[in-house]
């Protein structure tokens, strides 16, 4: 009853008993020294936001809120939220560790947090799980700022469990850092030696100026709508596979191929699937005779389109993976590429002359739905 009568007082009564018993309790555990009201995520009525600078302890805050909002709705109350931490591995930062970053984040969290990654190689293996949205990976260059492991599928039993770096969250971004995966070259016939750099699992990721360096399953762009844009990427089989709808962007993707090898490994399973690469810009260079891509499922989607093309393109171009009945099912297109690897003349029948307007369909950014949540 205390507190129905509480809530009936004004709002600027409110806040200043607010003002007050946060004064009495000044001792109150810091949670951090850039909490203040203003940095909270109260989605109220703004009772409480409207009060700014330094309070007490989150258990406090909550309480506060509890009593003085009007019609706050109690369950979205959440912990005040650090929107930057610095990671720095030799101990100049609030962590050490690009993980231990990623867990100060609050589960659920809804606004955007820049974890800043100093210079440095960060040797260990980072998941961003799902219920840690909005999380951005500054680096400070894609040759200074490095996260690396080694796990190759013999050692962990599943392609799936090797990434780097693992990203389960929805709206990831990262700048100007390199992904990498160190497992050793895979000889010819060796089994087990898939090693993933970074696997993209959430929906609505962009990544600008990073590198992404492996052999085998290099980039695992697994689900979700995602955006490349001035990436280094560079592998030696299938280095950019899964079943996710992306644009890449005036990427370099570099094939380290001695033998035989794809740059894509898409795997769309049925028409219904709103997937595929779209790759326009970019550049494929490197060593070997490699594929555009192949049906690792068989009705993989790929678009290339003014892209420059190195004479490592093997002159068919596309791969069916063994399956005959795929190509009637694979869409692989191509528009307006150049370069010596470039010629149509030599291609697997299925290949696909795009005109422009097909070919745009696929290398524009409302392929991935990005105008609506691409820079935001
Ligand atoms: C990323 O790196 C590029 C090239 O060095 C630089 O021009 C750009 O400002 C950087 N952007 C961010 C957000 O780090
Ligand atoms: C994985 O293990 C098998 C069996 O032990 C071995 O033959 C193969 O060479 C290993 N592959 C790699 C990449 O280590
Ligand atoms: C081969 O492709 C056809 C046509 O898409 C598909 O129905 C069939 O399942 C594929 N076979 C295999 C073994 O993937
Ligand atoms: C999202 O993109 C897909 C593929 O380009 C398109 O079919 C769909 O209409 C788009 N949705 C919206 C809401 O724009």
């Amino acid at each position: 009853m205390a507190f129905l009568s509480l809530q009936s007082l004004g709002a600027s009564v409110r806040i200043a008993l607010l003002v007050g018993l946060c004064g009495l309790i000044d001792n109150g555990i810091e949670f951090n020294r850039k909490c203040s009201l203003s940095d909270q995520k109260y989605s109220n009525n703004g009772d409480v936001r409207a009060f700014s600078g330094r309070l007490c302890d989150w258990d406090t805050a909550r309480l506060f809120q509890m009593l003085f909002c009007n019609s706050c709705d109690r369950k979205s109350v959440v912990k005040p939220a650090l929107d930057k931490i610095y990671v720095d591995h030799a101990g100049h930062g609030d962590t050490r560790t690009v993980q231990e970053a990623v867990e100060l984040v609050m589960d659920g969290n809804k606004k955007r947090v820049t974890i800043y990654i100093s210079a440095g190689t960060y040797t260990e293996k980072v998941l961003v799980p799902n219920n840690k949205p909005y999380i951005t990976f500054q680096g400070s260059g894609s040759d200074k700022t490095v996260i690396t492991w080694n796990d190759n599928a013999n050692k962990t039993g599943s392609t799936y469990k090797t990434a780097s770096v693992a990203i389960e969250a929805d709206h990831f971004i990262a700048w100007n850092i390199s992904f990498k995966n160190t497992a050793p070259t895979p000889g010819p016939g060796i089994i087990g030696a898939q090693a993933i750099a970074l696997q993209v699992v959430g929906d609505k990721c962009a990544f600008y100026g990073c590198a992404v360096y492996g052999y085998q399953d290099t980039l695992n762009d697994h689900q979700g709508r995602h955006y490349f844009k001035e990436c280094y990427i560079e592998g030696i089989v299938d280095f950019i596979f899964g079943n996710a709808r992306s644009l890449y962007e005036s990427c370099i993707i570099r094939s380290n191929l001695d033998k035989w090898g794809a740059i894509t490994a898409h795997s769309r399973l049925s028409e219904d699937e709103v997937t595929g690469f779209g790759f326009v810009h970019c550049s494929l260079i490197g060593t070997g005779q490699i594929f555009l891509g192949r049906a690792w499922r068989s009705y993989a989607r790929v678009v290339f389109a003014s892209t420059y093309m190195e004479e490592i393109i093997n002159s068919q171009g596309w791969d069916d993976w063994g399956n005959k009945s795929a190509d009637e099912t694979v869409f692989y297109g191509e528009y307006n590429n150049n370069g010596p690897g470039a010629s149509l003349a030599g291609r697997v029948s299925y290949t696909r002359a795009l005109s422009s307007m097909e070919a745009a369909k696929y290398t524009h950014i409302d392929w991935i739905n990005g105008s609506d949540w691409l820079h935001g």
